[in-house]
């Protein structure tokens, strides 16, 4: 061996050494796999860190990244993104810079994963991660703690999830998850933590996972689960339990004494509170708000150890809350607003006593200082009846009937005795006290402020509009002529639209729609007081519904809503020069525009829960007699939730907006265009205009000229113009996370709106 060779051998230890101290930790085959994983997620700038094979993959971490080893094998896998979902809507294709590339398959990136034989926790989180999670996953059959929240899964939980019998955490939040969820675990699991929220799974509750007697924390709020839930005591560990936001609609179900935090609002829950509840006594947290529970809530609840938080709210909870209830010296807030409930509060409950919130607009109490929020105690005994008459069972129907005939009898006297005794003075009281209901309390300050418009425009006569109320058929067949066709108005989506008279002397416009079966009376009637409650200077108001027939079974059951009638057409005739007469100069249409995002914020934000889904249109905007603009068809979507019919008879199809309602914001952008450059006629001009608006503020400074429609080119001030240009061109943006909020455009127009008023004598104009 001569002395070259010697060198050699020398040189090729050492870098066999060096390389095998570098990473002491780890088998070179587990370091391949962990490079092959950051180039399947694309080379991700967290993992900049892995460098190359060379890197000690095991000791760089960084706050978003994180590597544990043992005996050469990776056991920990933690790597954070930053791309959340921000989309609404995904259909299981990449979007670019939002999920990984088209390229990105998730066969084999899990065939890669499961290289990681000894993997204990893997948690790749907002990593643009799409498509479904293969069965494969169960591969990793060491796997404790599984995240992969907040990416872009879709299809189903795969089943075999379930013989991974060491899990303890399964997270999989914030995906697109959309089928039913399946038996997955039995009571051999070790499972603690439970998180499916947020994603778009259906069918029913899984009853498979009330054997998993290990779970503490089961997360699967914002999802469509529907029907009924079964008795959760089994679980015995269980501390948190979130469900709100899906479909359930059973009563609420027994829990097991361990549990500290429970929220099931935002469902369809029906029946009492169970008295048990009242002996959980590790309760911390409550939240039943949004349901429709009747009762009495257990009055132990408030005075539970160590009960910090209390939410009953928009429920139809009656009856009334004993004078010396105690409250846990815990209880922070107690919400009980938006129920039926008479009588005066506990003293534990008034805010004189500690640092306690206390919320109980919109029931029947009576006190001194509560007295503007509260409505008349007939409001919450009347719904306490009908609740009752609802109540199934054998002998029940005979009571029934009964109770409905003496429920009725008392209605007829009770109108009887308005009408004649009464008179309008009652009414007009009332109605005052509800305007100043919709105009303080819940609603945002800057709706309190324009508290001097509300009290202007109540001038202009609409203090003759009456309370929102039940109407019999037999009144509106009377208004309409028995719904004769010279009353026949049109139809759109939501229904066949009537004019009509009241007794009253009151111009109506009726409209008639079937019932949507999924809805129980009660929820139906939960929804159309919501709907009744939203009065607003610039909505058409809501005077009354009918419901006939019996709702259930029953495919012909028939809803009338009773509206105020605004009587001078709609904005788009205006628009579109269809209409002989009025023009609208620019600072009228931005007072028109300004007039709806009013109401629009108001509806999104003068409400818990907010209307968001109000299928804004032009021709959905109404003008009063003094010219003053009113929306119509808001709101609709929570009683009709079918929102994909384009082409129904009637509907105006050379507006802008048919393309998509389902935004508020978006479709309002395009009530913008058209009060800029008209009705949009065609395809072809509708192209033309949008391609101009997408060049402003680009080298063709002029090209808006050709789109902005003469009237508005004679008589805006090119400052005004480019404010609303520019803000329509952000309401109008494909992509949903870039629009401004409806504030922000109600601002943008009323800085336009003084920008015009400022340069309107003529001189600046273009
Ligand atoms: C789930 O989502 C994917 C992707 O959007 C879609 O192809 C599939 O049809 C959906 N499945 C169900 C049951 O809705
Ligand atoms: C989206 O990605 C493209 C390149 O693919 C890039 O040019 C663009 O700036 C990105 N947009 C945003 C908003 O990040
Ligand atoms: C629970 O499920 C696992 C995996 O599917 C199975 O191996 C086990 O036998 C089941 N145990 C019981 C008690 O059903
Ligand atoms: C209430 O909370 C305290 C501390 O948070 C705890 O020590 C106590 O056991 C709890 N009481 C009950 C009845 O759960
Ligand atoms: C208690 O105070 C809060 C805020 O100060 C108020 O919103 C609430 O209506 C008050 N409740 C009662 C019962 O006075």
């Amino acid at each position: 061996m001569g002395f070259h060779d010697l060198v050699l051998l020398f040189f090729s230890a050492w870098i066999v050494f060096s390389i095998s101290s570098c990473n002491a930790q780890l088998q070179s085959s587990q370091i391949e796999v962990l490079l092959q994983l950051k180039k399947h997620l694309e080379y991700p700038k967290q993992l900049e860190i892995w460098k190359d094979r060379w890197t000690d993959l095991c000791s760089v971490s960084s706050t978003l990244v994180d590597v544990s080893c043992k005996d050469n094998f990776v056991t920990e896998l933690i790597i954070l993104g930053d791309k959340q979902t921000k989309v609404r809507d995904f259909d299981g294709f990449a979007i670019p810079n939002q999920t990984l590339s088209q390229s990105f398959s998730m066969d084999s990136f899990v065939a890669t994963l499961a290289r990681l034989t000894n993997l204990r926790v893997l948690s790749l989180v907002s990593l643009g991660i799409w498509g479904p999670l293969p069965d494969s996953i169960h591969r990793l059959f060491a796997l404790e703690h599984l995240d992969l929240s907040s990416n872009y899964l879709y299809g189903s939980i795969p089943p075999k999830i379930s013989t991974m019998a060491k899990l303890k955490t399964l997270r999989l939040g914030d995906n697109f998850f959309n089928e039913t969820i399946p038996n997955l675990f039995n009571s051999s699991s070790n499972l603690r933590v439970l998180s499916l929220k947020n994603n778009r799974l259906k069918g029913p509750f899984p009853h498979s996972i009330l054997s998993i007697t290990a779970l503490v924390d089961i997360d699967i709020s914002s999802n469509q689960i529907s029907g009924s839930l079964q008795d959760f005591t089994g679980l015995s560990s269980l501390e948190q339990l979130d469900l709100s936001k899906n479909k359930l609609d059973s009563s609420l179900p027994s829990m097991p004494k361990a549990l500290k935090r429970l929220f099931v609002s935002r469902n369809s829950f029906s029946g009492e509170i169970p008295k048990h509840y009242g002996q959980l006594i590790n309760l911390q947290q409550l939240d039943v708000s949004f349901n429709a529970l009747t009762g009495t809530a257990p009055a132990e609840l408030f005075a539970l150890p160590n009960i910090t938080y209390l939410n009953l709210a928009s429920n139809v909870f009656s009856g009334s809350l004993q004078n010396h209830q105690k409250c846990s010296s815990q209880l922070r807030f107690v919400d009980i607003s938006y129920n039926r409930l008479v009588g005066g509060l506990p003293y534990c409950m008034s805010n004189k006593s500690e640092n306690r919130v206390i919320k109980c607009d919109g029931n029947c109490l009576s006190g001194n200082e509560l007295q503007l929020h509260q409505h008349a105690v007939s409001y919450c005994t009347e719904a306490h009846m009908i609740k009752k008459s609802y109540r199934p069972g054998i002998f029940v129907g005979v009571i029934v009937g009964i109770l409905m005939i003496i429920v009725v009898l008392a209605l007829c006297i009770v109108v009887v005795w308005k009408r004649y005794c009464l008179g309008g003075m009652q009414e007009q009281h009332l109605l005052n006290k509800t305007v100043q209901d919709s105009y303080s309390g819940a609603f945002s300050p800057d709706l309190v402020t324009n508290a001097r418009y509300v009290f202007e425009t109540a001038k202009l006569g609409r203090e003759d509009l009456p309370m929102c109320r039940t109407y019999s058929l037999e009144e509106l067949k009377e208004a309409t002529n028995d719904f004769d066709n010279s009353t026949f108005m049109g139809e759109n989506l939501y229904g066949k639209l009537y004019r009509g008279k009241l007794e009253s002397g009151i111009q109506v416009v009726i409209r008639c729609l079937p019932l949507s079966k999924k809805y129980s009376i009660r929820n139906f009637k939960l929804r159309l007081d919501l709907l009744a409650k939203l009065r607003h200077p610039h909505l058409v108001s809501l005077l009354g519904h009918c419901i006939d027939g019996v709702i259930g079974e029953h495919n012909d059951t028939k809803v009338y809503l009773v509206y105020e009638s605004v009587s001078n057409g709609s904005f788009q005739t205006y628009l579109s020069g269809n209409s002989s007469g009025k023009i609208f100069n620019w600072s009228e249409r931005l007072s028109v525009l300004i007039s709806i995002a009013k109401a629009v914020h108001f509806l999104h934000t003068g409400m818990i829960p907010g209307f968001f889904k109000n299928r804004l249109k032009t021709n959905n905007i109404l003008l009063n007699e003094y010219w003053m603009a009113k929306l119509s068809d808001y709101g609709l979507s929570i009683i009709s939730e079918e929102t994909d019919a384009c082409g129904v008879n009637g509907e105006s199809h050379n507006s802008w907006q048919m393309k998509k309602l389902e935004d508020d914001v978006y479709s309002f952008g395009f009530i913008l265009l058209e009060a800029l450059a008209g009705p949009s006629g065609s395809d072809k001009r509708e192209a033309a205009v949008l391609n101009a608006m997408a060049s402003f503020n680009s080298q063709h400074q002029d090209s808006w000229k050709e789109i902005v429609d003469p009237v508005v080119q004679a008589t805006c001030s090119r400052e005004s113009l480019f404010i609303v240009i520019s803000i329509t061109n952000k309401c109008i943006s494909p992509e949903s996370w870039s629009r401004p909020s409806i504030e922000d455009v109600l601002w943008n127009l009323q800085y336009a709106s003084q920008v015009q008023a400022t340069t309107a004598d003529g001189d600046q104009r273009t």
